[in-house]
This record gives structure tokens, sequence and C-alpha cells, in this order.
């Protein structure tokens, strides 16, 4: 670690503040009623890996919260992350951070498994918390993790980006409007590709492989999450899923197609998923083709991007009276959703507010993403709410 950019709360500093591990926020927060706090917040960012330069800029002229601090086991990530964002203190110690009581939020980015201790230690610390997604492996620990932040008085929020990237932010306005009319179908397109987007870590191919190892496949539970999340905010809560999922290179769960019943509404959802080794995808990000289809009963909307730009097509097209509107100068950069996203939670906790998504619609998403990988499997009808962790692993071996 540079000696200049040590701070005081050096991981090799004195521990300090243990005894604020209990400190309450000074925010606007649910245990201090939705009062406005008068200050700016204060993050704390944990898991310095591949992610997390994506989060770095939403606080930068954030008028409700700044990057404060940082953390990571892996003294190199943190050393690359102070140089280029110059956070007021560091860490590498999570227990440590959390003894810091000018945090306000923990936003945590590290490896699924790690989500729900470290959730539920920065809520009994007192935090605000984001989670990445998926939110957990298990219902239990879905349950644990709102259970914490019920607890404690503080906010939790399950990171899921896609539900703020802004063609499928106005897509989500025009079919409220009544722009298409009553929505009949939804269609999610996974397309993943091998050759286009930048570099990828190894060291994060082979913890998600053991993920995938305990059944919760990379397509459906890890990326897919962002799709199922999309399909309920955009139409609500799913009845009953079916589907049929393949493999592909033995460990990802690919091809698939899925389709799915709403509760409360009689449109019917679609998620297919393919994975196209050698097509050359461009990307700034991620080499994925995806694309969003919704159809209703006076129009249709697709949006055809979002980690990647596959297809030379506006971002968003709206069909309806025999007319075509592209929406070309929407902002449609796959980046913009994680800054919208950190902006909206700090309004959240500074002023008061229900994020997208609390930890209740997290845990709905797990239940949803295990139904799809249930469905695939059995080729049979499940239930999402029928699903307990005991179900799960009983129907997902
Ligand atoms: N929203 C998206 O589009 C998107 C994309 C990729 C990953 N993610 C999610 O982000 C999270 C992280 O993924 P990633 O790709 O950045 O993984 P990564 O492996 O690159 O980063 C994880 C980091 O956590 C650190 N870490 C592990 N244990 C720690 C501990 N106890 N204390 C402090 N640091 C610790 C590791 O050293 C590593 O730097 C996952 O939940 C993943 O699903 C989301």
């Amino acid at each position: 670690m540079p000696e200049s950019k040590k701070s005081a709360s050096s991981p090799r500093g004195k521990a300090a503040g243990k005894k604020a591990a209990t400190a309450a926020p000074k925010s606007g927060s649910a245990r201090g009623g939705a009062k406005s706090a008068k200050r700016k917040l204060r993050a704390a960012v944990v898991g310095l890996g591949d992610i997390s330069r994506l989060h770095m800029p939403g606080y930068v002229d954030n008028p409700d919260c700044e990057l404060y601090a940082v953390c990571d086991c892996a003294e190199e990530k943190v050393c690359a992350c102070v140089d280029c964002w110059s956070p007021r203190k560091h860490y590498a110690d999570f227990k440590e951070l959390l003894a810091d009581p000018s945090i306000d939020i923990v936003e945590i980015l590290t490896p699924h498994h790690l989500h729900c201790e470290m959730v539920i230690a920065a809520a009994n610390a007192g935090k605000h918390v984001s989670v990445q997604k998926p939110m957990c492996n298990s219902l239990a620990e879905a349950d644990r993790m709102i259970e914490a932040a019920r607890r404690n008085g503080v906010m939790l929020k399950v990171f899921e980006n896609f539900v703020f990237y802004p063609p499928y932010v106005k897509a989500k306005e025009l079919v409220a409007a009544g722009e298409i009319g009553e929505p009949l179908t939804v269609r999610f397109k996974l397309g993943t590709c091998m050759f286009g987007a930048r570099y990828y870590p190894l060291s994060v191919e082979l913890w998600h492989m053991l993920e995938v190892e305990k059944g919760m496949g990379q397509a459906i539970f890890d990326d897919g999450y962002h799709k199922l999340s999309q399909a309920v905010d955009l139409i609500g809560d799913i009845d009953v899923v079916r589907g049929w999922v393949d493999r592909s290179f033995a460990y990802a769960d690919m091809p698939g197609a899925l389709m799915w019943r709403y509760k409360n509404s009689d449109c019917l959802g679609v998620f297919d998923l393919g994975l196209s080794p050698n097509l050359y995808n461009k990307s700034n990000y991620f080499s994925a083709d995806e694309r969003i289809d919704i159809t209703g009963s006076k129009g249709s909307i697709s949006i055809t991007r979002c980690s990647a730009q596959m297809l030379d097509a506006p971002a968003l097209t709206l069909v309806k009276g025999g007319r075509r509107i592209l929406f070309d100068d929407i902002r449609a950069d796959w980046q913009d959703s994680f800054a919208d996203s950190t902006r909206h939670f700090a309004k959240c906790v500074r002023f008061g507010g229900e994020p997208l998504l609390t930890g209740e619609r997290g845990k709905k998403i797990v239940q949803f993403a295990y139904a799809c990988i249930i469905a695939g499997k059995t080729r049979g009808e499940i239930r999402p709410d029928d699903l307990t962790d005991d179900v799960i692993a009983e129907l997902n071996k």
C-alpha cells in the first residue's frame, strides 16, 4: 500500500472505533424516520473487483452521497481503487470498516455466497445496505437479510441495475401511459457471445463456476436475475413458469426457453437464452445480445441493447398507429444504469422513499430464478410461491 495513500483507518492502523459497531444511522433512515439528512451521506464500497469500477462513477457529482471509503481483502485492489477514486478512507478488513461511525451506506460487491453474512453484519452495525444481485443463494438467507434490516431500522436494497437502464425506464413509462394498450406478451432475449467484450478476469469466472456446481446456473441465476427482475418490475408478480433448459460446454445453462404467466395480468412472458461461441458482439462491458420486445393490444416496444450493441438500431422503438417512433437520442450507455441506481438509493436514504429493489422484491426474484431453473430441468410447471429451500434442494439436484 503506498504510504501517501494510507489513511487514519488503514487496515494496519489502530482498530479504529471498534466500540462504534452498533452506531445508529444519522440520516433519513427507516430507523430515524423519513426525515431529511442535512449533510451528504457517506458510502463505503466493499469488494473492489470487476464490477466495482462501474459503481464508482455514481458517486461523482452525486449531490446526496460521497464515496467515503473502500474495502477489499486484496491489497492490490485497494491500492488501484484509491489511486483512481481517492476515497477518504480504505480498509482491508470489513469488520473495521463497519466500526467506522461516519459511514452511512455500505455497498456490498462481493461474490454471491458472501452477501448474506456481510449484509447482516452491515445492518447490525446500523448501516444502510445495497447489495449486488443476486441477493443471495437461498430463501432462508434472504429472510435473514430482510429481518436484519428491519430489526436495525436500516434500508436494504438489492442493486439490480437493469431496471435503471434509461431505454427500459422509458419503455416502462410508455407502457404505463397506455401507449401500446394492454401488454399481451413480453419477451427477453439473452445471447451470450464469447468475442467482443472487454477483458474479464479469470478469477471472476472461477468463483462463478463453484456457484454453478451448487445448482445456481450462471445464465439464469446470475445474469438472468437482471431479466427476471425487469420482468417482475414491468408487469408484476409471477404465477407459474414452464421451460426447457439444456447445457453448453458442460456448465452453461443455455440454450433455454422459459415462459411464464403473471398473477394479475393476462400478459405472457418469454425468456430465451443462447450461447454463441463464435459470434463477435462488440461491447465495452459484457458481450451479450440483450433485447426486450413488449407487444400490446395497439402497439409494440423494442429495446435493442443493454450491455452491448449488437444491432445497428435505435436503443428504443415504439410502434403505434402505423408509425415508428425512434428514440435515437436517449441515454443508452449501460453504465448509466449503475449511476442512476446509485443515485436513486442515496436519495431514498437521505430523503425517504422505497428503494428499487427492496429485500422483499429481491427475494421474489431469487424464487423466480429457482422456478426457472427447476422448470427447465423437470420440464414441469413450477409456481415460484410454492418453492421453499427444501423443495429447491430436492428438485434442483
Ligand atoms: N450488475 C451487474 O451487471 C453485475 C455484473 C457483474 C457482477 N455483478 C455482481 O457483483 C458482485 C461481484 O462480482 P465481481 O464480478 O465484481 O467479482 P470479483 O471477483 O471481480 O470481485 C469480488 C471482490 O470481492 C473481494 N472480496 C471477497 N471477500 C471479501 C471480504 N471478505 N472483504 C472484502 N472484500 C472481499 C474480492 O477480493 C474481489 O475483489 C457479484 O454479486 C456479481 O453477481 C453484477
